[in-house]
């Protein structure tokens, strides 16, 4: 498989606040390959996503390292162009409440696939039904607050099918959902993924939801990717201490394994006022003194599997 997206060394700072949030991240993603970001809150995962769709908000500037998206020509029309499409954690605020979900489905599909009139409302219609939405030809009509949440993500996945996306970028999208509609979401998910061949980014703080959908995932703390490898191995043989903290956060509903989840102590420092050396230091139970002073480089712990600690926990 090709490589579709590669970051080098991508740092996003905000300059007014004199802070870095994210600091020379790298990973590649193969065309319909899926990663998994995972992270305490505030850790850079949505600032990687919007960072890689070109969306980061005012202030915040991608100031260092390359992003490359497969063959991307900035002058080809839209519809000739790879595309990446994203979907959020609360897609009833992230849909226009003033326009029809028919004008928002239809807009796209004149930018990204050159359809008017009734085509675009076919094709609209098509969408809706492939994402299940029932009497889709009505749905057309409704707005974002008729809604339900779960429905309001499938209209959302509809909209980022309708750009035709090879990258699709999941931020969260399930943590608003009952778990009923998550299972629903993440299933359709698997599915578009099969039928169309595109790659995913998913961001998510529950481990289940990327152990299930991701090939590989990258543990981000403080805007530093710690460690990344293929999923099965990050879940199973973490050897960073903070990923294995992580999933000691996990509460297990496996009746024969009641073990209470393990909080992490301390908090994650504030970005203004990072820590020496590894940023993960004041809470580390593995810590030595070399921990306090120099951040770690990542190193292999086998080929496809990195870390950045000094002393990775191996068992
Ligand atoms: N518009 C902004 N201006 C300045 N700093 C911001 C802005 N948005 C986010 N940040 C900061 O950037 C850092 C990374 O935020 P980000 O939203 O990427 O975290 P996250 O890992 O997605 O967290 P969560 O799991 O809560 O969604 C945080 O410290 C956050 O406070
Ligand atoms: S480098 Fe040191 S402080 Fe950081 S995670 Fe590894 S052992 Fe802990
Ligand atoms: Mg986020």
């Amino acid at each position: 498989m090709s490589t579709l997206l590669s970051v080098r060394d991508l740092v996003v700072e905000v300059p007014a606040q004199n802070i870095k949030i994210i600091d020379g991240i790298s990973f590649d993603l193969k065309a319909g390959e899926t990663l998994g970001l995972v992270g305490e809150s505030g850790c850079g995962k949505s600032m990687t996503c919007y960072a890689i769709a070109n969306m980061l908000p005012k202030g915040v500037v991608h100031t260092q390292g390359k992003i490359d998206f497969c063959n991307h020509n900035a002058t080809a029309p839209a519809t000739a162009k790879p595309s990446i499409a994203m979907i959020f954690q609360d897609p009833t605020s992230s849909l226009n409440p003033v326009h029809t979900i028919g004008y928002y489905l239809q807009s796209t599909l004149a930018r990204h696939q050159n359809l008017k009139g009734n085509d675009a409302r076919m094709e609209a219609i098509r969408l809706l039904e492939r994402v299940g939405i029932n009497q889709a030809k009505q749905g057309l009509k409704a707005y974002p607050h008729q809604f339900s949440g779960g429905m309001n993500q499938r209209v959302m996945i509809a909209h980022a099918l309708a750009a035709k996306p090879q990258l699709l970028i999941a931020d969260e999208p399930t943590t608003a959902l009952d778990v009923t509609m998550q299972a629903q979401i993440l299933h359709l998910l698997e599915e578009l993924k099969a039928e169309t061949g595109m790659a995913l980014i998913i961001v998510s703080h529950d481990l289940g939801v990327i152990a299930r959908l991701a090939d590989k995932a990258a543990v981000m703390y403080c805007g530093k990717i710690t460690e990344a490898a293929p999923v099965a191995d990050l879940l199973k043989k973490p050897v960073h201490p903070y990923a294995r903290a992580l999933i000691g956060c996990m509460p297990s509903i496996n009746p024969e394994n009641l073990e209470p989840p393990v909080p992490i102590p301390g908090a994650v420092p504030m970005l203004n006022d990072l820590p020496d050396g590894c940023y993960f230091h004041p809470r580390c139970a593995h810590a030595r003194d070399v921990c306090g002073q120099v951040f770690p480089s990542p190193t292999p712990v086998n080929h496809a599997h990195t870390v950045s600690c000094y002393y990775p926990v191996v068992s």
